[in-house]
């Protein structure tokens, strides 16, 4: 059977750049699966542990792989993708500096959201063109990841030295670059957490609040969907201002004092998080509901 992630494209070997990618878990092999599909060379691909590196390599066909980061892996790379977890990237940059490699001209990439290129200045004392490229999507696996990397994002910050090559690359995987400076990292990836992760709280509250009326999750999921479907493409497409339905938006006092009471009845720990949300509804409503009653809420929610 035809796997749904599989490439219907014939990769062009001869003339790309030859890509190492360090740590080969969701987006490493992400990454390298697509960049293999559009003739680039994984000349290795490396893990923690040799079973990892061995499913790393057939996903992305990188020709080597590698539980050891050794120079060997190194000879012919033009373009290194350190895809480790946060913490360990200043780690791998400073491990690769220390081997026998000649780095200058080759070019280092990290796919970090929150952390800058200077995670890898030890390469750039070494002369290699360092950057960070982050893909923003969510990646919960390679094959998800796949299938979801067409038209994102990628922000870049870095030597300039490396912007060509980013482009070209983002291009090829049909996405779109932004640039992004280094200091506003943190701030870009905590706004990017607020819109995954942080989306996904409230809703877990709402499945765990049926639960209590005795709706199952598989069926609280199902009921949810078109609504959270629906509130998502909206929201999506137009002024969040005029998207929010609900009590909050028509000024309706009487169902929020009803919902802090059964919260703090059935449960009181989703009481604050309730009032922090409402809190920012009702800044977002604005003007568009009478100030006496905006008044009234900001009371019930105090
Ligand atoms: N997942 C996302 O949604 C997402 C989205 C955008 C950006 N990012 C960024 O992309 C990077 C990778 O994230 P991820 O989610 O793909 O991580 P991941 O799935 O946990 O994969 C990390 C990979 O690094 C390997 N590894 C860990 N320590 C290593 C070391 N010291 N040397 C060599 N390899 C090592 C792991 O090896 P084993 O397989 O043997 O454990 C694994 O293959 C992070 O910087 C993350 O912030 C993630």
């Amino acid at each position: 059977m035809k796997r749904k992630w599989a490439s219907t494209k014939r990769p062009d070997h001869s003339r790309k750049p030859h890509v190492v990618i360090i740590g080969g878990g969701r987006v490493g092999q992400t990454l390298g699966r697509l960049l293999s599909d559009q003739g680039y060379v994984i000349d290795s691909v490396v893990c923690r542990t040799s079973p990892a590196a061995r499913a790393a390599q057939r996903f992305t066909r990188a020709r080597r792989a590698s539980s050891l980061i050794s120079a060997d892996l190194f000879p012919s790379a033009q373009i290194v993708f350190i895809t480790t977890p946060d913490a360990r990237i200043a780690r791998t940059s400073l491990l690769l500096s220390r081997l026998a490699v000649d780095w200058n001209g080759k070019i280092i990439f990290h796919t970090s959201g929150a952390l800058s290129s200077r995670e890898l200045a030890a390469l750039s004392a070494k002369g290699a063109r360092v950057a960070s490229l982050h893909p923003l999507q969510t990646f919960p696996s390679p094959i998800e990841g796949v299938k979801r990397v067409r038209g994102i994002f990628y922000t870049f910050e870095g030597d300039p030295g490396t912007e060509a090559m980013a482009r070209k690359l983002v291009r090829e995987l049909d996405g779109r670059l932004v640039k992004i400076r280094a200091r506003d990292k943190p701030l870009y990836h905590c706004a990017g957490t607020f819109a995954c992760g942080g989306l996904l709280a409230p809703l877990s509250v709402a499945y765990e609040l049926y639960g209590k009326i005795g709706i199952r999750e598989k069926t609280a999921r199902a009921m949810l969907k078109p609504l959270v479907n629906a509130t998502v493409e909206l929201a999506q497409n137009s002024d969040l201002r005029k998207t929010i339905t609900g009590p909050i938006s028509r000024g309706d006092a009487v169902s929020i004092a009803g919902h802090i009471r059964a919260l703090a009845e059935v449960a009181p720990q989703f009481e604050t998080l309730y009032k922090f949300l409402s809190l920012r509804m009702l800044e977002l409503v604005g003007a568009s509901i009478p100030r006496e009653m905006s008044r009234m809420i900001k009371r019930l929610l105090a």
